[in-house]
């Protein structure tokens, strides 16, 4: 079985939080770093979550701290309905948070790791994709020495999923459009794990009271933490939660599980669909357009659901008990 060396770009956020317990716990991963960007929370916040996290649960890579706002500067509210006011479910955390961060900041820190492990970096970037879209102006040629890049971002209309934030686009890429469409653009091996599936895999109470009585203290955090969680996706008729940041993971450790559409993806600037993901597959003709002389990229455009909820549930009650 090989290992991953995993860069985690992400700002936790309570889904986020629940991914690096999934890649913390994965015996296929060797997590190298964090990199923490603003969308759930403010940059400070997401910084002092993922310091609280590893500390927390004694993960030994270094915390480097990135974008505090998207490349066009506008400056977004954060979702404190969702993921509370200090993004983690507004769960009581501590006041002093010893770890510090890394002195780079989380683009540098990326440039680094790749440069230093030619063709052994993963990274999976579950936030806005503004840290990856930085390091690929500063250093282009990280294009052509990253393993593999798996984002959780998008919506391809696929099982009828076109947006969360709005009704045509997702909120890591809604977040940062710019950024999103620069990291499509960039000729790396790249899969984009949207709302397609991530929607489709929804963890009920009954799950997350087993993860709880299964998985000690781990499964007592993510109890806690998706407590307001479960009542934002109540409160619009869903039956459980959508962790869509572990689907991420869950392709870079386990991709037989998924199904993927290849060809290029674009970015929608501005007006009513900003934000949208719209890929041209590979397999179908069309007039000359925005798509041409773009690299193809992965969409996930199924997954095998149960199969995805078991191997989150035992990676988690494993690596709490082990
Ligand atoms: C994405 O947006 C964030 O709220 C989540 O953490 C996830 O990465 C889902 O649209
Ligand atoms: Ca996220």
């Amino acid at each position: 079985m090989s290992v991953h060396k995993v860069i985690y770009d992400t700002d936790p956020g309570i889904d986020d939080a629940m991914a690096l317990l999934f890649l913390h716990f994965s015996p296929d991963v060797d997590l190298v770093g964090i990199t923490t960007v603003m969308g759930n929370a403010r940059i400070e916040t997401t910084t002092r979550n993922a310091l609280y996290l590893k500390e927390r649960f004694n993960i030994p890579c270094p915390v480097a701290q990135g974008a505090s706002l998207p490349l066009d500067g506008t400056d977004e509210e954060p979702p404190a309905h969702i993921h509370g006011h200090n993004g983690l479910g507004d769960v009581a955390l501590p006041e002093v948070i010893s770890a510090k961060p890394d002195t780079r900041p989380a683009y540098q820190f990326i440039i680094d790791m790749v440069r230093a492990f030619p063709n052994e970096i993963c990274i999976v970037a579950v936030g806005r994709m503004t840290n990856l879209a930085l390091a690929l102006r500063a250093a282009p040629d990280i294009a052509g020495l990253v393993k593999q890049v798996v984002i959780m971002g998008g919506a391809f209309g696929f099982h009828g999923h076109f947006g969360n934030v709005s009704p045509a686009a997702e909120a890591n890429i809604h977040g940062d459009a710019l950024a999103a469409d620069e990291v499509f653009g960039a000729s790396w091996p790249l899969t984009a794990v949207g709302l397609d599936v991530t929607l489709e895999t929804l963890m009920l109470e009954p799950y997350l009271r087993d993860l709880r009585a299964k998985a000690g203290a781990v499964g007592e955090f993510i109890w806690e933490i998706t407590r307001l969680y479960e009542r934002f996706y109540q409160s619009f008729g869903m039956p459980g939660i959508s962790v869509h940041d572990s689907s991420a993971v869950a392709f870079l450790i386990a991709p037989e599980l998924f199904k993927v559409r290849r060809g290029p993806i674009r970015v929608v600037q501005g007006g009513i669909a900003h934000g949208a993901t719209i890929q041209k597959d590979d397999g179908k003709t069309h007039r000359p357009g925005a798509w041409d002389n773009r690299p193809s990229h992965d969409v996930c455009v199924d997954v095998q659901r149960e199969a995805f909820l078991q191997l989150y549930f035992d990676t988690i009650v494993r690596g709490a008990n082990g």
